[in-house]
């Protein structure tokens, strides 16, 4: 088959409509970063809204389109509200970062219904709305970028460091990300996850000042050290450009290789 030169995939976003939640910090904040370097136009969603704009105004000074918007992702009718700004300011939704996520770090004897309510609310309600929302926005244009933030706690546990709920939203993610994929690949969305492994985060900020456990992350990493800002871009930038259209269903850990031992 001839190929056109010209027509070769690029991880181009310009033109594209981005909403990345709980990008006030972290690593939301480095994918909307990264995404608008690529060209997309980012809505930043966030519980913390002074957080969101910030973020929001980084993006502006790199010459895109950006808003921010307070949003609860575990509260129905704001998601709702939140798509319809995207669509109102930004003049619709392409893709969609399902970052937002909390953790509650107690051994699973301590955990209680409140804990547990509050983990499920954001990783599991909350995704799972968020994706319903941005779909109901995708169908009719036939074309959609769906990108879920789960972790390699979807498949190991790291022993002595109490994830029970956590682990168990995660691994969640992973079989939603499959099962929206099917049903939406009809439609051209594409549903894929990313599985960090450890990255220096305020999330995980007290785990990595502690020297022992921090000893403990490099020495099961395979690359030997946490990960960085762009270590985690790349890939999201690549799974919301069209170079990765005929990927679906999929989670790609990014961990230094820590799930290969
Ligand atoms: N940092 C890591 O090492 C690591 C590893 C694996 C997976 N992850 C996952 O990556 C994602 C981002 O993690 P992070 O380390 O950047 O976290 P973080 O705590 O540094 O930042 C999370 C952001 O989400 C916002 N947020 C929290 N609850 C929200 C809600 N209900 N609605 C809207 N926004 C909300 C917070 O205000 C914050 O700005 C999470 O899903 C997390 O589980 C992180």
């Amino acid at each position: 088959m001839e190929m056109e030169a010209n027509k070769f995939p690029r991880c181009d976003l310009k033109g594209k409509v981005a909403i990345v939640t709980g990008a006030g910090q972290g690593i939301g904040e480095w994918i909307a970063l990264g995404l608008a370097d690529a060209g997309a136009d980012i809505l930043i969603a966030d519980l913390k809204v002074q957080r969101a704009e910030r973020t929001s105004k980084k993006i502006s000074e790199m010459g895109r389109r950006a808003c921010f918007f307070e949003v609860d992702i575990g509260d129905i009718e704001g998601v709702a509200k939140m798509i319809d700004y995207a669509c109102k300011e930004l003049g619709g939704l392409d893709i969609l970062i399902n970052n937002a996520g909390v953790n509650v770090h107690k051994k699973a004897l301590d955990i209680t219904e409140e804990d547990f309510d509050k983990i499920i609310k954001v990783n599991s309600k909350g995704v799972y709305f968020c994706s319903q929302a941005a779909a109901r926005v995708m169908i009719p244009k036939r074309r959609g970028k769906i990108i879920n933030i789960a972790s390699v706690t979807a498949f190991l546990v790291r022993s002595g460091v109490p994830n029970s709920v956590y682990a168990m939203t995660k691994a969640g993610i992973v079989m939603l990300t499959k099962a929206l994929a099917e049903e939406w690949a009809q439609y051209n969305i594409n549903v894929n996850a990313l599985a960090p492994g450890y990255f220096a985060t305020p999330l995980v900020a007290d785990r990595l000042t502690d020297a022992e456990v921090n000893e403990k992350i490099i020495s099961s990493t395979p690359l030997g050290r946490v990960g960085e800002a762009n270590d985690i871009i790349g890939a999201a930038v690549f799974l919301a450009s069209d170079a990765s259209n005929y990927i679906t269903g999929q989670t790609i850990s990014i961990d230094g290789g820590r799930t290969i031992l």
